[in-house]
């Protein structure tokens, strides 16, 4: 897989579960151009986009009887990428030269996953969203943001961001409640707790908590592409925000977002209030994203400073730096500090 920061034997989402259907669907993670499409059992099956034959994209093709055929000279892969059929061809020999290229998937909680290394058994399970009951609404979203992964996971945990860019959506400038945050590390993540924050004074934080009072307040990044916000208020109120990331190219993030919501109304009702306003702190958030993207390949690179209140920024930037062999394995870690919001 491509240059910038390539991960590997890592668990990625490719698309929804309802998208990979009877045609081939081409997808790109960590600059690899995959091919995916659903076997003869169903199973999703994920190939490098590039015939063995003649390198003609594997998408172009088409999937027959659960194989999926080349459009060039129809050729006929397996779920396994095993070519099970060459037109005109009686010879079975030398069938490892005529495979596909193989990734490892995954479908579960309505996403297909692609495993980063080819031809390889994975090492570890993906992700599972947090399990919900039916008093929960669930909203599914994808954005394409225009930076690298490592910018839209620091944007999706920043906090003092919102008060500003997502200004009276979340949070409002000029409150100085003295918050303390706990920041916990992790080899696989970090962790940030909030302690004693009243609610967030914007829409989000109204509908969250009509009454005010103290939320609890979790950021969380786990390894290497999971952005995690979640808010408790009492028995009432739980919002969690999970975000998972999937690197395509080196300015290029797509976030597969579920917004998982229990409101003091009932769960119908949320998803029609809550979307347009989710929708429009991700436009915001992609919209900034892009705007630092232009500025950074201007000027040729990145240089940043950050001070103590860019609470998880640095940690994810180690811990990926560390995954993709370019920094030093991480001890575990806490601090506290204390923020005003
Ligand atoms: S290029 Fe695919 S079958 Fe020839
Ligand atoms: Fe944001």
């Amino acid at each position: 897989m491509g240059a910038s920061a390539y991960l590997a034997d890592q668990w990625f989402v490719a698309c929804t579960a309802g998208t990979l259907g009877r045609t081939p669907l081409a997808v790109t993670v960590q600059e690899t151009p995959l091919v995916l499409f659903r076997d003869a059992t169903g199973r999703p099956a994920a190939f490098l986009d590039r015939c063995p034959h003649r390198n003609v994209p594997l998408s172009a093709g088409r999937v027959a009887g659960g194989l999926l055929e080349c459009a060039y000279h129809g050729w006929r892969f397996d779920g396994g990428g095993a070519c099970r059929v060459v037109p005109a061809l009686d010879d079975e020999s030398d069938r490892k030269a005529r495979r596909a290229t193989t990734y490892a998937t995954a479908e579960r909680d309505g996403f297909v996953w692609v495993y980063s290394t080819p031809d390889a058994a994975p090492v570890r399970e993906p992700y599972r969203f947090p399990a919900v009951d039916d008093r929960y609404a669930t909203i599914r979203r994808d954005v394409l943001l225009p930076g690298p992964l490592r910018h839209a996971l620091e944007n999706a945990l920043d906090v003092p961001h919102t008060a500003f860019l997502h200004g009276g959506l979340f949070r409002t400038a000029g409150r100085r409640n003295e918050i303390e945050v706990i920041v916990r590390r992790r080899a696989d993540g970090v962790e940030a707790e909030y302690v004693g924050e009243p609610r967030p004074t914007g829409i989000v934080g109204r509908l969250l908590a009509p009454g005010g009072g103290i939320v609890e307040h979790y950021d969380r990044f786990l390894m290497p592409s999971i952005a995690q916000v979640e808010y408790r208020l009492g028995e009432g109120s739980h919002l969690l925000n999970t975000s998972a990331m999937t690197p395509i190219s080196a300015f290029e993030t797509r976030v597969w977002a579920v917004i998982q919501l229990r409101l003091p109304i009932p769960a119908g009702l949320v998803a029609p209030l809550v979307t347009p306003l989710a929708m429009r702190i991700l436009r915001q958030d992609a919209a900034i994203l892009g705007r630092q993207s232009e500025a950074i390949r201007r000027f040729g690179g990145e240089k940043f400073t950050s001070t103590e209140i860019d609470v998880l920024g640095p940690h994810i930037w180690k811990l990926l730096a560390a995954a993709a062999g370019a920094g030093d394995s991480l001890a575990p870690f806490e601090h506290r500090l204390t923020m005003r919001v």
